[in-house]
């Protein structure tokens, strides 16, 4: 069996460390090339590489795709903090080779983005999303939260509160969406209880996007295919 080549940018960090181990207890898959900052970069190797999967920060995106475009290497991303700046990047190169994007590679936060449809139903109810994070966290509210909050918003066709973050400890993250009426109040909540969540979430990821056309996609594609409910 061919084992899928993955490269890893910001090898060292949390998330790095995490997608190592998720790798390397993956049989279909092989830790390629483990990129530090700084690093000299290697063309040659890199033209190896079958997939990049990046958690590292706004500032290493545009490198990241200029160097995975170079081979035509498709590119997972789960970096947060992203500006208009970052995600224009992405559509850019996107159309030159596949490129999947998520604020939460979670398979259980993308299920929950697919249930906040079915609360169109009640939008004449009250909504506020809260988030609890640890206290390394840069961006806040947390990119989950953003991307919970636009599809919320689309789903009951009104503006909403801005999501309440809360920073302390080591908590991988908890995100809550309430709705509320004057007789009832619906809670939607997802738990991550580990980093590794997020590391195999990326994997599968890489393992689905090596086989895709040039596009932008997200986890729930992974799970739903594109464009289907
Ligand atoms: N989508 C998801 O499911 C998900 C889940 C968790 C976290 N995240 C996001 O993933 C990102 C990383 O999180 P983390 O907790 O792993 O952070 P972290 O521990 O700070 O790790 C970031 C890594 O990226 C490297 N890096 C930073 N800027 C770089 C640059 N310009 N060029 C090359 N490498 C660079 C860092 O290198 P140094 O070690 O040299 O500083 C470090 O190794 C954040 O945006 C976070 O919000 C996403």
């Amino acid at each position: 069996m061919k084992k899928t080549k993955i490269g890893v940018v910001g090898v060292s960090g949390r998330m790095g460390q995490e997608i190592v181990k998720v790798i390397e207890a993956n049989p279909r898959c092989e830790l390629f090339y483990p990129l530090h900052r700084d690093e000299k970069w290697d063309s040659k190797k890199a033209a190896k590489v079958d997939v990049w999967i990046d958690f590292s920060s706004p500032e290493a995106l545009k490198d990241v795709l200029k160097r995975a475009a170079e081979h035509k290497t498709p590119v997972v991303c789960g970096t947060t903090g992203f500006s208009k700046k970052e995600k224009d990047l992405l559509s850019q190169y996107a159309k030159k080779i596949p490129v999947l994007w998520s604020s939460n590679m979670s398979l259980g936060v993308a299920v929950l983005n697919e249930a906040l449809k079915s609360l169109s139903a009640i939008s004449h109810f009250d909504f506020q999303i809260e988030e609890l994070h640890h206290n390394r966290k840069k961006d806040k509210p947390s990119g989950t939260a953003i991307t919970l909050q636009e599809n919320l918003e689309k789903a009951v066709q009104k503006k909403l509160p801005e999501p309440v973050a809360i920073r302390g400890g080591g908590i991988f993250g908890v995100h809550k969406i309430y709705s509320m009426s004057d007789e009832e109040v619906l809670v939607f909540e997802h738990t991550a209880l580990n980093r590794t969540v997020f590391a195999k979430g990326a994997v599968q990821a890489a393992e689905w996007l090596v086989k895709q056309k040039p596009g932008l996609y997200q986890i729930r594609d992974v799970l739903f295919g594109k464009n289907k409910a």
